[in-house]
């Protein structure tokens, strides 16, 4: 029997121009790896342009304010007495993320002169959405960094064990230590606050509950400019007046951020004009520096397989296109099954009637029409109006759609109308991928789960 396999080295050796075993065909392909003269030309390290690494404090741009606000407010940790919990909101892109770990890692080196063990344990709620795996996400890491003193489990333990595991490591092996918890508002509440507010009074009250003495500074992150109104009034008072709000950046200073990493590219490879346009495209919504950074490495990319020497202005359009399309595809990662029908009914919708591009948008019962034919295509029982509205206004929260009221004329009222802010091309791709690799996960647990 020909397996797949076998095909695929048939046309393999074919294409090469070789034989089965002829040694030049691999060696052919061997010369990508090695040869000097073959090495891309674009960029000399791209590891600057990724997102996640946080970058040294010289390329760090601006923010002084709040690097300073948030070390002397996190500065009684390394004077081995206790703080209080700080909020930091703002826009994406704002640079939250970024002075909180800067400003986290600091003080743990400061300690360290001191003589002092502090660890910052950093938990990113949106990949870590209950509050048990915020727990465990805590456990894990402090004991990985302490050398698994605890051999903290992945699986089964309740979340109040993961707790405890956690305040005896603080306990035990630290003199302090820095907690953040990124995008906390992604965690899920399952139709309450209550999930939220119990992880922020877990952390918050830890050394107050007698649970630890370990001086503990909490720093929790939202994108959410009005999160602290949703709190408890409780939870709402621990943080008392400590809130930094991270405005957006203006083009100036995403061109200062780019260029303090112009580096990431070889010399002259970048064209002067990249930058500036860049930093132009990133502001158009509000100033990214996410997006940014994102663009730039974009263009180098799209120059890099066009087999070209220079990064130049023509590559930003398929940059800021492949920028869209790796936002939305993190942005769905997130999202519920029926979160992304309703964005595909919306894109189908806009698409079928591009012919009149002055429309504002749809309303809900033409949304909802166009979501129940993609659910009888696809075999899934849908939604009732109410709950697609409900995720039609999520969406709208996250500026992946906008919503406006439309008056029916005198005193008829108004409708909801809604318009996607994304093109809908590339949201039909992204989701329909993303559906595809949720159906294929599926698969594969229900094939494990009956061997
Ligand atoms: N002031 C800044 N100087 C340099 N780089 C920045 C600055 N602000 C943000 N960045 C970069 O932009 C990206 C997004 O920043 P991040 O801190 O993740 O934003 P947020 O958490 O507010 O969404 C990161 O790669 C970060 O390094
Ligand atoms: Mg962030």
């Amino acid at each position: 029997m020909c397996l797949p396999l076998c095909a695929l080295s048939m046309t393999d050796t074919s294409s090469g121009g070789g034989h089965p075993g002829d040694k030049s065909a691999s060696d052919d392909t061997s010369r990508f790896f090695t040869d000097e003269g073959l090495r891309p030309r674009v960029f000399r390290n791209e590891q600057l342009l990724s997102i996640s690494a946080v970058p040294d404090r010289d390329r760090i741009i601006g923010r002084d304010t709040e690097i300073r606000d948030l070390s002397y407010h996190l500065r009684p940790v390394v004077e081995e007495q206790s703080t209080d919990p700080i909020l930091l909101v703002g826009k994406t892109g704002t640079g939250k993320s970024l002075i909180a770990r800067h400003v986290g890692n600091t003080a743990k080196e400061v300690g360290e002169d001191l003589g002092l063990n502090i660890e910052v344990v950093y938990v990113d709620c949106a990949q870590h959405r209950t509050e048990a795996a915020v727990a465990r996400k805590a456990g894990r890491s402090v004991d990985k960094q302490l050398g698994e003193p605890l051999n903290v489990p992945h699986t089964g333990l309740g979340t109040s064990q993961y707790y405890s595991l956690l305040w005896e490591l603080f306990e035990e092996y630290l003199d302090a230590a820095i907690v953040i918890l990124d995008e906390v508002d992604m965690i899920q509440t399952a139709g309450s606050q209550a999930n939220h507010d119990d992880i922020l009074m877990q952390f918050s009250r830890a050394e107050e509950a007698g649970k630890i003495t370990t001086n503990l500074g909490l720093v929790a992150i939202s994108n959410k400019l009005d999160y602290v109104e949703n709190l408890t009034p409780r939870v709402r008072s621990s943080f008392g007046s400590n809130e930094m709000q991270f405005p957006p950046y203006d083009a100036n200073q995403l061109r200062e951020i780019m260029y303090a990493r112009e580096d990431a590219f070889r010399d002259g490879v970048l064209e002067d004009a990249v930058i500036p346009k860049a930093a132009a495209l990133a502001a158009q919504e509000h100033g990214d520096a996410r997006k940014a950074i994102q663009i730039l490495k974009n263009a180098g990319k799209v120059a890099q397989n066009r087999g070209e020497e220079k990064v130049r202005e023509e590559h930003l359009d398929a940059a800021q296109e492949r920028t869209e399309v790796d936002r939305l595809e993190e942005h769905l990662r997130s999202q519920p099954t029926h979160a992304r029908h309703v964005l595909h009914a919306l894109a189908n919708l806009t698409e079928s009637e591009q012919a009149t591009p002055d429309k504002k948008g749809y309303r809900t019962t033409r949304v909802h029409d166009a979501y129940v034919t993609l659910c009888e295509e696809t075999g899934k029982d849908a939604l009732k109006i109410d709950r697609v509205r409900d995720l039609l206004s999520e969406q709208a929260l996250l500026e992946i759609v906008e919503s406006s009221k439309v008056a029916l004329g005198k005193s008829q009222g108004r409708y909801a109308s809604w318009r996607l802010l994304k093109k809908p091309s590339i949201v039909r791709r992204c989701v329909s991928k993303r559906d595809e690799k949720e159906e294929t996960e599926a698969e594969g647990t229900t094939s494990q789960s009956t061997l």
